[in-house]
């Protein structure tokens, strides 16, 4: 078993009346590419914001519970959401590239984080960051246009690259192949499970192909209930929950 890196437990997350997780705990490991399943409106998308405290940008969402990483209660008044989401990153369902050039979409989190000494470190985090993302050879001759002037699916791998440029602990993914061609989502399927070699990656789908593909666990969501975790493999041919299993067939969703 690889180390865990992020400790859940017993996390609840309400908006306003809205009992939206329920008492989940977990634990996400390190070099792992952690699946969220489920249907619509079970919570993944919410759980996976507990993860780098995006909810606490949406005033109405109360988070309760412990959330570790790497020991370390990400939820601490110490910790700055910032710096935390530089190390937790996260892509997106739609693409959301900042309104400013390619090269600065990429260049702009190494640049506050301090992570590059000068231009050519910058140059370099940048060209890097790109190809990891599969979209080098189709900015490289453009990099001071406007990021958002690119195809969707061009949109999304830069933001994936913009991600993966300040060298996150933990990547989240929310369906980031929703807006892609097959081309491109086999692109980034391949990206994933290569940044399993460094990071732990944990993405939402509504794909059980992707899924499968993609993961080596995969945890099944329904109603805010955690209902089944396990290893990828076992949930989708061996599952113990009926609720998984209806999901999983087709039956609910
Ligand atoms: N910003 C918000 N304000 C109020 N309620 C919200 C908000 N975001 C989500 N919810 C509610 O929380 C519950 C879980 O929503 P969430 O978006 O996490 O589901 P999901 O599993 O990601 O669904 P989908 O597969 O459709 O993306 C739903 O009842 C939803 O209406
Ligand atoms: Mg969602």
């Amino acid at each position: 078993m690889n180390d865990i890196k992020i400790s859940a437990s017993g996390v609840d997350v309400f908006y306003g009346d809205t009992h939206a997780i329920k008492n989940v705990s977990v634990e996400i490991e390190g070099n792992t590419v952690t699946a969220f399943i489920g249907p619509s409106g079970c919570g993944k998308s919410t759980f996976l914001r507990c993860l780098n405290r995006m909810n606490d940008t949406i005033d109405i969402a109360r988070v309760t519970g412990s959330i570790l990483l790497d020991g370390e209660d990400i939820y601490d008044a110490k910790v700055d959401p910032v710096q935390l989401r530089a190390k937790v990153g996260m892509v997106f369902q739609k693409p959301n590239p900042f309104p400013k050039s390619i090269y600065d979409n990429i260049a702009y989190g190494p640049r506050i984080h301090g992570l590059a000494r000068n231009k050519a470190e910058l140059d370099e985090i940048v060209e890097k960051s790109l190809r990891r993302g599969a979209i080098w050879e189709e900015v490289k001759d453009r990099l001071d246009q406007p990021g958002t002037g690119l195809s969707g699916g061009q949109q999304q791998r830069l933001c994936i690259a913009r991600a993966i440029a300040t060298e996150p602990e933990v990547l989240l993914m929310d369906e980031p192949c929703s807006a892609l061609d097959p081309i491109a989502t086999a692109q980034v399927e391949e990206l994933i499970d290569e940044l399993r070699q460094q990071y732990s990656v944990v993405i939402v789908t509504h794909s059980m192909q992707q899924a499968a593909r993609v993961s080596q666990k995969t945890a099944f969501f329904h109603l805010g209930d955690l209902v089944e975790y396990g290893e990828t493999g076992h949930i989708f041919t061996n599952p113990e929950d009926s609720r998984t299993e209806s999901y999983i067939t087709g039956r609910i969703g």
